[in-house]
């Protein structure tokens, strides 16, 4: 088989770069080691930053996104037993979109095989060849048969325990980590939210999130110990748990009801640079992971994709390089920054192990630094919704309009 780009994963940003590619009249392949079902059984979380919901739009897969999307002008932040709300659009003019990462991967998938091009699942054994070359190859084994896939570039969106990145001479590869020491205990259930916006609790006993999917399906999270595992956490532990790290005024208000899904994850914070590799090009959780406290791990995902759909466009429609030259170098940018709001916004709000009371009394400073100051806030605020995509990443007319919406909220906070 021979395509232009062959793309490793179909999570997030490996579909919504096929259906970028797809609108700008690129071919792709997509090559999944999974089954449909199984990329779908993955909870994450599904806070949309507006960029993200314009690249879902240019790939046109945002039509339900827009019908069932939940739209949220702000967060709580709770401690002390009082809640503190950071007023996004006051602070930004800008707002961010509740809506599963689950529903974005259907979408995604859907469209997908509607235009006819749905990926290979269940690929095994998928290997990256010659991507240091002009001709780089794909291979993988399905139904037991070898099959090889010549393109001009490889997209690896195979995310952080992918082959993608895992293929690249060690070498050329640079990798930055840092691995918290607490998971989160999350669960999913058919209950009303406690609160119309998501609360952040910073707690002497952990901290505690209250999400939601819907407006009759919520999704918490609690702080808990690396070594623990699922099976020591009844759901009434649970419950007793997350309603003693609210506040009262949103304990009384969580609905109990049966954990429909109840997983323990760890944080991680990741950066592989380069990533770019002559042809073969990294994005998503292949080349970066986040801790998932300020919500970025899809977002960037989705930036990532964007530079790239735009760079290979420039490439093939206009025969320019830059955009390819630039691309490790324009997501970077991005990633690191989010990476350090994701850091500070998980150091501030969870217990620390070994913070010392000297570290609590630095975190209740910084909390109250931030709910006094406007301009505190505000920082909050303008990295939660999202920082300007890097330059290329947007039609021009989305670039003048974010450029246009971020000078004048600037302007009025
Ligand atoms: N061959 C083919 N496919 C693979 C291989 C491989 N060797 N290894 C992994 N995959 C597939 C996985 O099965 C998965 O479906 O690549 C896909 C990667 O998807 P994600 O891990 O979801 O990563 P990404 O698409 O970058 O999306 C990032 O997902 O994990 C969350 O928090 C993260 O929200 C962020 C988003
Ligand atoms: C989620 O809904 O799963 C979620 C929301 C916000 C976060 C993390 C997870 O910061």
């Amino acid at each position: 088989m021979r395509t232009q780009v062959a793309i490793i994963g179909a999570g997030p940003a490996g579909l919504l770069l096929g259906a970028l590619l797809h609108r700008a009249g690129i071919a792709a392949v997509i090559v999944e080691q999974r089954s449909p079902a199984y990329v779908l059984g993955r909870i994450r979380a599904g806070v949309l930053e507006q960029t993200t919901v314009a690249l879902l739009e240019q790939a046109g897969v945002a039509e339900r996104l827009h019908r069932e999307g939940l739209r949220h002008d702000g967060i709580e932040l709770a401690f002390d037993g009082r809640l503190h709300r950071i007023d996004f659009q006051a602070l930004t003019g800008k707002h961010v979109t509740v809506y599963g990462q689950t529903e974005v991967t259907r979408d995604l998938m859907e469209a997908r095989a509607a235009a006819g091009l749905p990926p290979v699942y269940e690929a095994q054994g998928v290997s990256l060849h010659d991507f240091d070359g002009t001709r780089p190859v794909v291979r993988y084994r399905k139904n037991g048969s070898l099959r090889e896939i010549e393109c001009d570039f490889i997209a690896g969106c195979d995310g952080f325990h992918g082959a993608s990145r895992a293929s690249v001479p060690a070498p050329a590869l640079t990798t930055h980590e840092k691995v918290y020491p607490f998971g989160w205990l999350g669960v999913l259930a058919d209950a009303p939210p406690a609160r119309d916006e998501l609360v952040y609790a910073q707690h002497a006993r952990g901290f505690a999130l209250c999400s939601q999917r819907s407006a009759t399906r919520s999704r918490y999270y609690v702080q808990c110990a690396l070594d623990d595992r699922v099976e020591q956490w009844s759901d009434a532990r649970f419950w007793d748990e997350l309603r003693r790290r609210l506040p009262e005024e949103v304990a009384q208000r969580v609905t109990v009801a049966p954990a429909l899904e109840k997983s323990i994850a760890p944080l991680r914070s990741f950066v592989a640079e380069p990533m770019r590799f002559g042809r073969l090009f990294l994005a998503g959780d292949a080349a970066h992971i986040v801790p998932p406290t300020g919500a970025k791990g899809l977002n960037l995902a989705a930036s990532d994709v964007g530079t790239l759909a735009q760079a290979l466009h420039e490439f093939y429609a206009d025969k320019r390089s830059a955009g390819i030259d630039a691309y490790s170098q324009r997501c970077l940018s991005r990633v690191w920054k989010a990476e350090r709001f994701s850091w500070w916004f998980t150091s501030l709000m969870h217990r620390l192990p070994d913070q010392g009371e000297f570290g609590a009394r630095l975190q209740q400073a910084e909390l109250d630094y931030l709910v006094g100051s406007r301009a505190a806030a505000g920082a909050l605020a303008e990295n939660y919704v999202g920082l300007p995509l890097p330059p290329s990443s947007l039609r021009g007319d989305e670039q003048r309009e974010l450029h246009h919406d971020a000078s004048s909220a600037t302007a009025s906070a």
